[in-house]
């Protein structure tokens, strides 16, 4: 894995978008994994800024994103689908069936899953897979202790994980308790992978992370393993850390 260091919040979504928008420009067909979160906003303002400024067309990419709360249809304004929305979907030409999210409304949650994962192996697999990551190491909404030869599945949402989203509610309370997200093993099958950090509040996740132990109980720690995946994390989030400094 590697590992790369910014000074800041803008000068990790700026490479990161570029990233992204040098997968498009190099493979207009491409298929993208995306991540929702606070960590990922910037980035999405600066990808929709550069694919413009590159004249690059989202026609044929295909996204997927990593996760969606159960009960929240896609109308609801706390669904994934409309975060995605509000920061991508409506200011690009990304055809709106190209856009995958799991259904939070789906009658058979397992059919669901099993139809999510369907769609991205029929999409040819994930290209490129964005990343945020929990304060407890979590990725997607696996939790620490999830098996990393996990595939899509529904997940009890821990009431840390709760709490931490409660900002983008109303209440604590109208937090959903269940989420579908992708598995560990759907997220490492990705040919590439992006995970972002920012903020003294991953410090000590990173350096836990930096430790280099792969363990089921650190979800992110199994990037540590894979052949392309890349952090980009800035200076308060590697606080704890010591990386060589990017050029
Ligand atoms: C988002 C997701 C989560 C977040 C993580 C970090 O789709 O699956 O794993 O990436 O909870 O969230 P933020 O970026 O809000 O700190």
């Amino acid at each position: 894995m590697k590992w790369i260091q910014v000074k800041n919040y803008t000068e990790m979504s700026q490479l990161a978008a570029r990233i992204m928008t040098e997968k498009i420009a190099e493979k207009p067909n491409a298929t993208l994994g995306l991540a929702t979160g606070g960590t990922p906003e910037q980035m999405y303002r600066w990808l929709r800024e550069y694919s413009a400024e590159r004249q690059l067309s989202f026609r044929d990419v295909q996204t997927f994103n990593l996760d969606e709360y159960i009960g929240l249809g896609r109308e609801h304004p706390n669904s994934y689908y409309q975060y995605m929305r509000t920061h991508l979907f409506a200011h690009i030409d990304l055809p709106e069936a190209h856009a995958h999210l799991p259904n939070g409304l789906a009658a058979d949650v397992n059919a669901e899953c099993l139809r999510y994962e369907a769609l991205i192996e029929q999409a040819g697999g994930i290209d490129l897979q964005l990343l945020g990551v929990g304060k407890n190491g979590h990725i997607g909404f696996n939790e620490p202790g999830t098996p990393f030869t996990s595939r899509t599945h529904l997940v009890q949402l821990t009431e840390s994980t709760r709490a931490a989203n409660a900002c983008y509610f109303s209440s604590l309370e109208a937090v959903p308790t269940h989420a579908i997200t992708m598995g560990i093993a759907t997220i490492t099958k990705s040919k590439e992978i992006l995970l972002l950090a920012s903020g003294r509040e991953k410090a000590n996740v990173l350096a836990e992370l930096m430790r280099g132990e792969v363990t089921e109980e650190l979800p992110a720690s199994v990037l540590l393993n894979h052949a392309n995946a890349t952090i980009i994390a800035d200076e308060d989030a590697l606080a704890f850390s010591i990386v060589a400094k990017r050029k």
